[in-house]
């Protein structure tokens, strides 16, 4: 009934895959270009993990690359089974004043630069950057197209550094070739919350893949982390490393199943005609639950209680206080879409849902340029089922003109994903802590957070 997705779009990985890339080029002898092994083993999706672990190993032809990966503060394949090693950091912090104080070097034509986020031409360059340069898919059908304002948002939120906003640009021509950021945010792992980075954004401009910039962009993110004070970090990837904390799928809603199919998102079914695709997709015209309307500032405090009650329930989460809820989940035109029910007889909120928007560019495409993706950010239901409440969530998305609902089957998400007709994609979404080792790995549905 569901059209198989084609696409393996995974959110955030290239960022990460150049993690790897990073980490191994940290070392001069060992080769930089690891893409292509790591594609080969996300094939083994379906493995349990420690026959992942040995594929792993046999495949890591390079054995620098195995060494390498030994000396980082990151949990170890061969530890996955021994629960006598203790829960918590793998390294302890080291004295601020042993943190280098000078930047790493950067190839000599280069020079880093603070991005100011803040200033309209500063964010364009990131924009443009970006939008030409960042994320595509396997098959480069389309590439990710964060708006201006998205990456405002997601670059500021309460008590950012704007030194860890890093470009690299060439000296001669101030031209901005590439970037990454990182965030702090509180997150918990069981019991103990952990300031973090989420390191995010990193892109190198196509013509300068070759150069080893993304290694070097990582150790300078790194060290612009430590000296905050900052140790741990969380964040995600499309390739497996030592180790996953747990690893996610992603799951499509068609919200214009035509659109989806012309531009080659999705395929039609087998026995399947486009009438009978529409009409299966087809949603009512406004949301069902009485009271469900748009978030507010005044919703903040209940939203937040809310929120903070509902990701107790997960060994991952992020810690959220009220003005955390006032910058990630209040509405954002173009950026992020929350929307609560309010009881009608005690006008109290009961339940929330939200999503953030993610558009793509769609490539050498002669009738579509700009595919609509919203993306299931946090959701919550206390009173009304949570399969109504994504229902209405999936009505006022299309309403907005969405194309696609995207959410990963994490939190309690895997209680609606195939009642309301989401299709598995193909890609998988690794999350990683640094410098933290938990116990066991999770299932996806224990984590409790969404990285942008
Ligand atoms: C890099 O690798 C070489 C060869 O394996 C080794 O001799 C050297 O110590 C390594 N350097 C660092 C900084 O790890
Ligand atoms: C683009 O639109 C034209 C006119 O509607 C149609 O004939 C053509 O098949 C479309 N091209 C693609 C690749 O969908
Ligand atoms: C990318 O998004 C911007 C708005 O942020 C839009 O103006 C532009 O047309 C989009 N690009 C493509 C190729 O769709």
């Amino acid at each position: 009934m569901v059209p198989n997705f084609m696409i393996c779009y995974l959110v955030s990985c290239f960022d990460c895959s150049a993690l790897v890339q990073l980490t191994m080029a940290d070392n001069g002898s060992v080769n930089d270009d690891t893409t292509n092994q790591n594609s080969e083993i996300i094939k083994t999706e379906s493995a349990p993990i420690d026959e992942l672990s040995r594929e792993i190993q046999e495949t890591l032809s390079v054995s620098q690359r195995h060494k390498f990966w030994e000396t980082q503060p990151v949990g170890q394949f061969k530890d996955l089974r021994d629960t006598s090693l203790p829960e918590g950091p793998i390294e302890p912090p080291t004295p601020l004043s042993e943190v280098k104080q000078e930047p790493y070097n950067l190839p000599n034509l280069y020079e880093w630069v603070t991005c100011d986020m803040n200033s309209e031409e500063t964010c364009l360059e990131v924009y443009n950057l970006l939008s030409n340069n960042y994320v595509e898919d396997d098959e480069n059908m389309f590439r990710f197209n964060y708006s201006k304002e998205f990456l405002q948002w997601a670059l500021h939120p309460p008590g950012y550094f704007k030194t860890w906003h890093i470009g690299v640009r060439v000296k001669s021509s101030k031209k901005l070739v590439a970037f990454i950021t990182g965030i702090p945010a509180k997150i918990r792992v069981q019991n103990e919350i952990i300031t973090m980075a989420e390191v995010n954004f990193l892109c190198v401009h196509k013509k300068l893949r070759s150069k080893r910039l993304a290694p070097v962009m990582i150790k300078e993110v790194t060290r612009r982390v430590h000296l905050e004070n900052i140790w741990q970090a969380a964040y995600t990837a499309g390739v497996v490393l030592p180790t996953p904390i747990t690893s996610c799928q992603y799951w499509h809603r068609s919200l214009n199943p035509k659109k989806l199919i012309d531009v080659g998102f999705s395929r039609l079914g087998p026995r399947m005609t486009m009438s009978r695709t529409m009409k299966l997709y087809k949603l009512p015209d406004s949301p069902l639950t009485p009271g469900f309307r748009k978030m507010e500032l005044r919703d903040v405090p209940s939203v937040t209680r809310l929120l903070k009650t509902y990701l107790l329930e997960f060994v991952v989460a992020p810690d959220f206080d009220e003005m955390d809820v006032e910058h990630w989940i209040v509405p954002k035109e173009g950026v992020v879409d929350s929307f609560v029910v309010e009881s009608q007889e005690t006008h109290e909120v009961t339940d929330f849902c939200s999503f953030y928007s993610l558009p793509s560019s769609i490539l050498g495409h002669p009738n579509h340029s700009n595919l609509k993706a919203a993306y299931s950010y946090y959701n919550v239901a206390t009173k009304t089922p949570l399969i109504q409440l994504m229902n209405d969530a999936l009505i006022v998305a299309k309403q907005m003109d969405f194309d696609v609902f995207n959410a990963l089957d994490v939190m309690h998400n895997e209680g609606f994903l195939k009642e309301l007709k989401f299709g598995p994609g193909d890609g998988k979404l690794h999350y990683y802590l640094y410098n933290y080792r938990i116990k066991s790995m999770l299932r996806s549905s224990e984590l409790g957070l969404v990285l942008l």
